[in-house]
């Protein structure tokens, strides 16, 4: 692992997750207040893991739509579309150049003050070990990995729920239960069915052999994550939905050296946006409305118009 992630992980590790997970609990109760029908991408799941992100990486002065529209660009450029259109690669490089001003001047605004702050801005400009530059970096990395991986998360696991109503039930016992452990069993199992990643990249540091198969040092990787949690080896009687499994065993985080480093607040934030919705009722899950690779829209409409 680079001793950026090292330093982000461990600055990541100081963060007060209670005090983050308040202000995300008040803004989905504030949410879900209004009346039968809600779009869970748009109007609910994408606009609160954005101001989740603005508090986690100390973004206050920047309207959060703004932080939306650039972390979907730059992530599609990044990750997604890798440089083939050129409208993705002008958008991406226009929200890059946003996202570097930003975090740039905030990072000069507390430096000046001589107030970091106990974001996780302010746990790595207090941690010393990279210098301004490096904590832009650092954070720019984690920030655009954050909002759309959540909404995608949360429609998925929505859409799985909103087609088995047994599913659906059994999650919104264990929200309505405040059973927060059972609750995020169902989202990955749902999850499990459709993945917000079903496959990973690595290239081998070194010759080996997998399973018999060999591989030499250098060769590029397609890591299969979707099949593999569906391997009986691993996720035994894969077909049914078990909320006990082992959290350790699954892959929507990735794993290895390089897991997903917002797995701490994946945990509670991903669990939380969907038991919010399964304790207004059973509810029915409309067509996803796709923005690219991105879901943008997905009506949610609970029986009654609740
Ligand atoms: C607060 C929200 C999030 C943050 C800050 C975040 C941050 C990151 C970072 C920094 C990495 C790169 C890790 C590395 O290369 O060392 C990463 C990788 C990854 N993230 Fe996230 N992420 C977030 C949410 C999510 C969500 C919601 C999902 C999926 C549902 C997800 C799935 C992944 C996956 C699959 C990887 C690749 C891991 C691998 O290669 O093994 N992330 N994330």
């Amino acid at each position: 692992m680079s001793s950026v992630s090292v330093t982000s992980y461990r600055a990541l590790s100081r963060v007060d997750m209670a005090a983050l997970r308040t202000g995300m609990d008040s803004l989905i109760d504030a949410a879900l207040s209004a009346g039968g029908r809600i779009d869970a991408v748009g109007g609910y799941a994408r606009p609160v893991a954005t101001s989740t992100a603005i508090a986690l990486f100390g973004l206050p002065s920047v309207p959060p739509a703004d932080v939306a529209a650039m972390t979907r660009v730059v992530f599609q450029y990044t990750f997604l579309d890798i440089p083939s259109r050129r409208a993705v690669v002008r958008r991406g490089e226009q929200g890059g150049a946003l996202l570097r001003r930003w975090l740039g001047e905030e990072i000069d605004r507390r430096a000046a003050a001589g107030v970091p702050g106990v974001d996780l801005m302010g746990q790595l400009m207090q941690d010393g070990q990279l210098d301004r530059e490096g904590v832009r970096r650092a954070l720019g990395g984690m920030l655009v990995g954050a909002i759309d991986t959540t909404a995608t998360a949360v429609a998925k696991i929505l859409k799985v729920m909103g087609r088995d109503r047994a599913l659906q039930d059994q999650a919104a016992r264990a929200a309505h239960d405040g059973d927060n452990d059972a609750l995020s069993g169902w989202c990955w199992e749902a999850l499990r069915r459709w993945p917000q990643t079903s496959l990973l990249s690595r290239v081998a540091a070194a010759d080996t052999v997998l399973a018999g198969l060999k591989i030499p040092g250098g060769a590029r990787l397609v890591l299969l994550t979707e099949a593999a949690m569906n391997d009986p080896g691993a996720f035994p009687d894969p077909g049914r939905s078990l909320p006990d499994r082992q959290p350790g065993s699954y892959l929507h985080f990735g794993g290895g050296l390089h897991p997903c480093g917002g797995r701490s607040v994946n945990a509670f934030q991903i669990p939380s946006l969907v038991g919010g919705l399964l304790r207004r009722g059973p509810f029915t899950a409309g067509r996803i409305r796709w923005a690219g690779p991105f879901p943008d829209v997905l009506p949610i409409t609970w029986e009654g118009g609740r």
